[in-house]
């Protein structure tokens, strides 16, 4: 018998844990999830050529992020209705992230106050989704600033909503008000202005970040041409990203995006994150080697959420520092810059 990996086994338990109609959106990809269920396959096609004869005896793994320390390069990822997965939501991961020393990325649709959030200690990204009226978009943005934002994420992979099919749909109905929407009042709001943005240019980025002078990071860029793009609307960094396969079915994964766009964005001092099936202290090094600064994990945080809150969401970041120092070891890198 194949023994069970400590992620399969977290996995298991949130799934048991949790309604399946929230599982299922979780786990679900768009379409006929093509991009979903290619993203670890990516990471796993991949193979190292190790280096022998190095001193390993202490890897560092502790980096920076847009300047902000970070005792390692797994980051969490912004994902919505955090909710459902534990009662405090962002702030449990924000417990657990800042335990491990780690940021987290918050999205615009958070179900709990940014001040809560922020109080854990953790660091955290804005993840900003473009209402169509910019005005509440602005508001948002005012109150993560005040709350102590340190950067700015543009999902820029969203200008529609990926269709899901399945028994994911279901969440909705589970769904209240105020798992969606704890930092702006939207009375007098009608329900066109809510609806997102599908303008976006690269003038955007500017917009965002003189209306918050913070650094500004693109996420969703799968193109060496957009990455250059992005760099030239002033750009601080960039995600690669498939949205966790959320988005275009049959989209590139993220691991063979990467090369292109670290490649185009090398010397101009803008900073190449990834994330998408990144499920191993391995995954996390091939990102590093293929020109990541860090990575951003989503799925398996809801996992660590649901199963066990603020310590399980710790226990993830943990285990995959753990792996990715271990796999350093084996590869001959003592250190991330190696
Ligand atoms: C997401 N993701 C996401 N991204 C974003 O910019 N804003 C959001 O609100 C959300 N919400 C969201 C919900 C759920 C349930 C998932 C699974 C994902 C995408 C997320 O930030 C990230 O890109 C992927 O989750 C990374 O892939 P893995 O690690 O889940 O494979």
């Amino acid at each position: 018998m194949t023994p069970v990996h400590w992620l399969d086994e977290l996995e298991g338990r949130a799934a048991a844990a949790l309604p399946e109609a929230v599982y299922a959106y979780y786990q679900q990809g768009a379409g006929r999830e093509l991009t979903a269920a290619e993203a670890t396959e990516a990471w796993d096609r991949l193979r190292f050529r190790p280096r022998v004869l190095r001193d390993v005896s202490a890897p560092t793994i502790a980096t920076t992020v847009l300047g902000t320390p970070v005792q390692a390069p797994v980051l969490v990822g912004p994902t919505t209705l955090q909710r459902h997965a534990h009662p405090d939501g962002e702030i449990a991961t924000a417990t657990g992230a800042a335990a491990a020393g780690v940021l987290l990325g918050v999205t615009s649709n958070t179900g709990v106050p940014f001040d809560a959030i922020a109080a854990t200690g953790a660091p955290w990204w804005l993840q900003i989704y473009l209402a169509r009226d910019r005005g509440l978009t602005a508001e948002l943005l005012r109150r993560a600033v005040a709350a102590g934002a340190r950067a700015v994420v543009l999902t820029a992979d969203t200008p529609v909503v990926g269709r899901k099919l399945g028994t994911g749909l279901g969440v909705w109905d589970l769904t209240p008000n105020e798992y969606l929407h704890a930092n702006v009042d939207l009375t007098g709001y009608l329900e066109p202005a809510l609806g997102k943005a599908d303008d976006l240019s690269p003038d955007t980025i500017g917009w965002l970040a003189e209306l918050t002078g913070l650094p500004v990071v693109v996420k969703g860029v799968l193109r060496a041409d957009d990455a250059r793009v992005c760099a030239a609307a002033g750009a601080a960094g960039v995600v690669v990203s498939t949205h966790g396969g959320r988005q275009l079915d049959g989209a590139v994964a993220s691991a063979r995006a990467l090369p292109e766009v670290a490649k185009a964005l090398a010397g101009t001092g803008v900073e190449v994150y990834v994330d998408g099936g990144i499920r191993r202290g391995e995954h996390v090094l091939a990102a590093l080697a293929l020109g990541a600064r860090a990575v951003f994990v989503g799925r398996p945080v809801l996992w660590g959420l649901a199963a066990d809150g603020a310590a399980g969401v710790q226990r993830v970041i943990a285990e995959l520092a753990d792996e990715l120092v271990h796999a350093m070891q084996l590869i001959g890198a003592g250190s991330l810059t190696e």
